[in-house]
């Protein structure tokens, strides 16, 4: 093999962004609830439905009582009933009857509630009294028979009766005044897997609706601390939300409607998830597990604007990027689209410039009074939306009459919002140049027609590095927005075999800074048991977050990221040979050297300085490869053999945490050295490897 060399060169190549690196959402695998989202009650507000079918062919049936049972196991002692609900838009909710003091009914809390000795939890519900004259309510977490933690609130009957009226009709119902209850329940001693409980210490009936516990370390009150920890430690440039899929849903009914996810929780529509009737959950088979994935939009869209200010930090400001559903259902779910010339398709233009009303507009506007009503009266200073998930112009969907529509009425009112164009689903489609060439040609009219355009990859290590240098040759005219991007091994796991590939593909990314001006891995959670799809950037369950290989690349090229790429005159081609990526780039007074090397052995690669003789410089290195040593060779298992696209796999084969496991993340280590070069580095195989100096 020859000598990998690279001469290093002080000279700029380009200016390129050094906010490339962000964050892609979407609540699939439960990511947000059960996820992000702390809540610790699952099917809080009695509005499960179950879902099943496969793609063009969904059925739903209410289950209202998914995750909630008798702690005495009797049967009808819950009840699920909808006369003057709290909210309308939730209208479910659950009448439990006592038929002796001290009984009481229980939520499964997806696995289990755990709690950390010491540490409080907030619960809160709405009850209002059907007949409970005397007594509390207690409120526990138990397992085996044991309390972990308990507290008792007290109950306020009801002032008034329903009115009666006419001599003839009696009012029957028996329901009265709701009202919110608050108390802390505080853990004795840690617990997994716990079951939360509420009893009536007296024999009565009681109706309950939105049971929350939320512990109090949540961020803002919302959002799980160690989740919240692991988004910001990768210091994002941005954050894309809500998805995905899940933006269109599995039809125009059931999409992604931001107006109902903001104002008050009791209020927000609770929608099913199109990730329910992912992993095998056909049409033959009602009970799948995760069949009743609801979107509770506990996370709705003030709080993901919320999070990006949190996730903002001292390194960069996260910015966010929704994306909106242009009067379309999922393609690979549905036939359905709302016709452009309709009346209907212009309330979902309204939708968007709605949208930046409630991000930006003043606290007098309608919107903004809403934001600030919300908590926020300062703006959200939003600045791009993504108009479209992953739309082309297809048989199924026309793209561009809708693009047009949406982009004309943006910039009628907001000419300086960044508007983001999609390139569809598959990058090798020829679908997706046909879409780029749209994108092409309307520039050549309008200039800010689209500020970048949204392509999606999911492909196989080996594409990421045949296609290294394919932002090489794209035109400048608009900037791309690598939106969705993973490589997929051959056992769709997350393995450094993949995350190599990654950050290979990334040096090409970053070398190419002045076009690629966002890019974010997808998808980003994945809840351990409960997936729909891997690989993934963060594993965790109810107590763990497990980082992946592929969470630390991102990390290096966010941390270590600069503003002006460095030329390298054409060498990196030959290195790509030996399998070697690189970029170099300057950020201040430091110059960093980003290596990967994709190859199964350890190499060395020389480095000249701009004299030509070998670099002799203190450096900080830093190491990612596998904390074994040896990268595993990834090769296909059951957990593969048996999957149609990336769909898991149906209940008599293999469990949804079976597949998990077979696919858990590969375990790396990420090094850093205070070193001397002297004329070169080692790469270890399948490794990345960043000089700063
Ligand atoms: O990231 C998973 C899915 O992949 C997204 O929902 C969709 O946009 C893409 O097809």
């Amino acid at each position: 093999m020859s000598e990998n060399k690279l001469a290093l060169s002080g000279k700029v190549a380009k200016a390129i962004t050094p906010d490339m690196v962000g964050l892609f959402f979407e609540d699939i695998n439960f990511a947000a609830d059960g996820g992000l989202y702390a809540e610790l009650i699952e099917n809080r507000s009695f509005e499960a439905v179950k879902s099943k079918g496969e793609n063009h062919n969904y059925v739903l049936k209410e289950d209202n009582l998914y995750a909630w049972s008798s702690t005495e196991d009797i049967e009808d002692n819950l009840e699920i009933t909808f006369n003057q609900p709290v909210s309308e838009a939730n209208p479910h909710y659950l009448r439990f009857t006592a038929q002796e003091p001290g009984q009481g009914f229980a939520n499964k809390a997806y696995d289990g509630v755990s709690l950390k000795k010491g540490m409080t939890y907030r619960l809160s519900f709405y009850a209002r009294e059907v007949n409970y004259p005397k007594g509390v309510i207690r409120a526990a977490v138990t397992k085996d028979g044991k309390t972990f933690a308990s507290v008792d609130v007290a109950f306020r009957n009801a002032t008034k009766r329903p009115a009666e009226w006419m001599d003839t009709i009696r009012v029957t119902c028996d329901t009265l005044e709701w009202n919110f209850y608050e108390a802390t329940l505080t853990a004795d001693a840690d617990v997994s897997g716990g079951r939360f409980e509420l009893h009536l210490t007296e024999a009565g009936s009681v109706e309950f609706d939105l049971i929350s516990l939320i512990p109090s370390d949540a961020v803002a009150g919302v959002f799980r601390k160690d989740l919240f920890q692991a988004l910001a430690d990768l210091h994002p440039a941005f954050l894309r939300f809500p998805g995905g899929c899940i933006v269109e849903g599995t039809s125009i009914m059931r999409r992604y409607q931001w107006k109902k996810t903001v104002g008050p929780l009791v209020n927000r529509k609770i929608n099913t998830s199109l990730w329910a009737v992912q992993g095998g959950n056909t049409i033959g088979q009602w009970e799948m597990q995760d069949c009743h994935y609801m979107q509770s939009y506990g996370i709705g869209f003030y709080e993901y604007f919320l999070l990006c200010e949190l996730l903002s930090s001292e390194m960069r400001r996260c910015k966010p990027v929704p994306v909106l559903n242009i009067g379309v259902a999922c393609q690979f779910r549905s036939y359905e689209t709302v016709p452009v010339d309709s009346p209907e398709f212009q309330e979902y233009v309204q939708d968007a410039l709605d949208l930046i009303e409630f991000a930006n507009g003043p606290i007098t506007s309608k919107w903004g009074k809403l934001r600030a009503d919300m908590g926020h009266p300062e703006p959200f200073n939003m600045d791009m939306l993504a108009i479209g998930n992953e739309q082309w112009e297809s048989g199924a969907v026309d793209l561009a009459p809708r693009y047009r529509a949406f982009e004309k009425a943006i910039h009628e009112r907001y000419p300086e919002m960044k508007c983001l164009g999609t390139a569809g689903p598959f990058i090798q489609h020829p679908l997706h140049t046909a879409a780029w060439q749209f994108y092409h040609d309307e520039a050549k009219k309008n200039k800010d027609f689209a500020w970048a355009v949204d392509e999606h990859y999911y492909v196989a290590p080996q594409w990421l590095y045949d296609n290294v240098a394919m932002y090489d040759d794209y035109p400048r005219d608009i900037y791309v927005f690598s939106g969705e991007y993973a490589a997929h091994d051959a056992n769709l796991s997350n393995s450094v075999e993949g995350a190599v590939a990654e950050a290979a593909m990334m040096t090409g990314m970053e070398r190419n800074g002045d076009l690629v001006r966002l890019a974010s891995y997808a998808p980003l959670f994945n809840r351990i048991g409960h997936s729909q799809w891997t690989p993934d950037l963060i594993w965790f369950d109810a107590e763990k977050v497990v980082l992946t290989p592929s969470w630390y690349v991102q990390k290096i090229f966010s941390d270590y990221a600069g503003t002006e790429a460095l030329d390298l005159d054409g060498q990196e081609k030959a290195l790509r040979e030996s399998k070697l990526y690189v970029s170099a780039v300057k950020n201040g007074g430091k110059r960093i050297l980003k290596i990967v090397n994709g190859a199964d052995e350890e190499q060395t690669l020389s480095l000249a300085d701009e004299a030509g003789a070998p670099l002799s410089t203190a450096a900080v290195l830093v190491t990612l490869a596998a904390a074994s040593g040896e990268a595993k060779y990834v090769v296909a298992t059951d957990a593969v053999n048996t999957v149609v696209g990336n769909k898991v796999l149906g209940p008599g084969i293999m469990s949804n945490l079976e597949v998990c496991l077979k696919r858990a993340p590969e375990d790396v280590r990420l090094k850093e050295d205070k070193t001397w070069i002297s004329g070169s580095v080692e790469v270890p195989a399948k490794s990345v490897v960043v000089v700063v100096y």
